[in-house]
């Protein structure tokens, strides 16, 4: 049946790689002089860092914080706001208008293309009107098999590593695997390790450069045949034909009268609520990617943190404990019954974000909190200040799930301002897998908690490491010892 449909065709790597280098350049505007700027850390400080590849780090993005609302710094590549008070935050990120996303995301392009990570105004409402009903209550609750199926495969890895000696293992490595597995079932239908064993890898080495697409450097690097350019072109190649290979065969099955529940059949079906056309190749192929990678490890950081917390903070770990003995069934339903569940992963996010910074750029001049920001500048708000800052938390150091817990019991998020907490981001362009993520963590917390203890050893030598994700800083090796 793929015989006769018409060959998939994307875009090639290196056109992307140049079209995200092109866009950048085209915001790029010179410094404007006579403007009214905020107070912001000696400019000094922060060139040196810079030259020193310091950048990007956690302590960049701290010296920033005490400045209110806002703190400014002229940086080699243009000028830099970092919003530090809630309402500004507010203003800026969820009005939206004026702004594009950032350099780091133009420079993602190379990979995802123009998704709806990446694509603004018009083309992003009309594409995230088509790929929002993939993520539905009823939709997630149909991925709900599909998740299970790879809890059940972890807990079965876990149990031959148990049986066979120590139950050593790479935490981090584990809980990726696990993602990405969530993510190949729902997306495409299919245990993507299956369909290819050069997915993994491949992915693991596309976003390693695309971790680099973030930092100066990768601007020079992008331009002539670099290594990082080769390892990028290379891996994103191998995942351009498995998305490819999996169009065609989801279009084949589709033809036939197959109804898959897959996410990519939602996609193949969609149509513009405008023209009432569909998916292009090239914007399915985007779109397929973006999900593919914003989908997996973000969460898999997720859950590496949280079961760090939960080791370290041992009268947590058996409070949530009792709400997963205590459930009756543990199934996609259930997850909204688990308050305890959904304060712990809240808390592990407000600590250690997976997202730890969201900026933009301003495509015109735009006011907020008192300041001018002109065309062409970066703005930047940072979830690791903003929830770890004193002023909005009691014992902000403190690993404390009982925070989200209303007087009735049940999870509440009441309990900050707005422009506070936002580990999925804001209004139209928060996270569109924020409950799909929030039911594969809170299963496969619940499933491996109540059947292991997870120990990571040499825990206390962690520390975050912001790239892309806020990841800790070893793959977190452990050992699993049965409940
Ligand atoms: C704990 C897990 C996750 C976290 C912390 C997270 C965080 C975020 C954040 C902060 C944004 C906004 C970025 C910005 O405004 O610049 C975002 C957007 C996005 N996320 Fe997630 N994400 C997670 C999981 C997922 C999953 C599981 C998927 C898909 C299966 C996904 C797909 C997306 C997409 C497509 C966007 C762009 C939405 C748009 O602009 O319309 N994310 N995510």
């Amino acid at each position: 049946m793929t015989d006769t449909l018409p060959p998939v065709t994307f875009a090639s790597t290196l056109d992307r790689i140049t079209a995200s280098r092109e866009a950048n350049a085209r915001m790029r505007r010179p410094h404007r002089r006579g403007i009214d700027r905020p107070p912001g850390p000696p400019r000094a400080d922060i060139w040196r860092g810079i030259a020193r590849r310091e950048v990007p780090s956690l302590a960049f993005v701290e010296q920033f914080a005490a400045y209110q609302p806002m703190a400014y710094v002229r940086m080699p590549r243009g000028d830099l706001y970092v919003v530090n008070d809630p309402d500004v935050i507010w203003e800026v990120f969820v009005g939206d208008s004026g702004v594009i996303k950032g350099f780091g995301l133009q420079q993602a392009r190379a990979v995802v293309g123009d998704g709806i990570l990446t694509s603004e105004g018009d083309k992003h409402r009309r594409h995230r009107a088509m790929v929002q009903p993939a993520f539905t209550g009823r939709r997630i609750a149909g991925y709900g098999d599909d998740m299970l199926s790879a809890i059940e495969a972890t807990d079965a890895r876990w149990q031959q590593l148990a049986d066979a000696g120590p139950g050593r293992m790479e935490l981090v490595d584990e809980m990726t695997t696990l993602t990405l597995d969530i993510v190949g079932r729902t997306l495409f239908g299919t245990d993507l390790a299956a369909v290819s064993a050069e997915v993994a890898p491949a992915l693991a080495r596309a976003l390693g450069v695309f971790n680099r697409t973030m930092n100066p450097q990768w601007e020079l690097q992008s331009r002539y045949p670099s290594r990082s350019r080769r390892t990028l072109t290379e891996s994103v190649d191998v995942l351009d034909g498995v998305v490819g290979a999996m169009i065609q065969q989801k279009r084949a099955e589709l033809a036939r009268g197959d109804a898959p529940h897959d996410m990519m059949s939602v996609l193949i079906e969609a149509t513009d609520p405008q023209t009432g056309a569909g998916l292009t190749d090239n914007e399915l192929r985007d779109e397929v990617m973006t999900l593919m990678l914003a989908g997996h490890e973000t969460t898999s950081m997720l859950l590496s943190w949280t079961w760090l917390l939960l080791f370290r903070n041992p009268e947590w770990k058996r409070w949530v404990a009792q709400e997963w003995d205590a459930a009756p069934e543990l199934d996609v339903a259930a997850v909204s019954h688990l308050p305890r569940t959904r304060a712990v992963l809240a808390e592990a996010m407000r600590l250690y974000p997976p997202a730890w910074v969201i900026d933009r750029l301003t495509t015109v001049d735009i006011e907020a909190g008192g300041y001018v920001i002109p065309e062409g500048e970066a703005i930047l708000a940072s979830q690791w200040n903003m929830h770890r800052d004193a002023r909005f938390w009691p014992q902000v150091r403190s690993f404390r799930p009982d925070r989200w817990i209303a007087s009735d019991g049940g999870y509440t998020e009441k309990i900050v301002p707005r422009g506070v907490y936002f580990p999925f981001g804001f209004a139209a362009r928060k996270c569109i897998g924020d409950r799909f993520a929030l039911t594969e963590a809170a299963l496969a917390l619940a499933h491996l908690g109540r059947r292991w203890h997870v120990i990571p050893v040499a825990s206390r030598d962690v520390v975050p490491e912001p790239t892309v994700t806020l990841r800790p800083s070893t793959s977190l090796p452990s050992l699993l010892r049965r409940r």
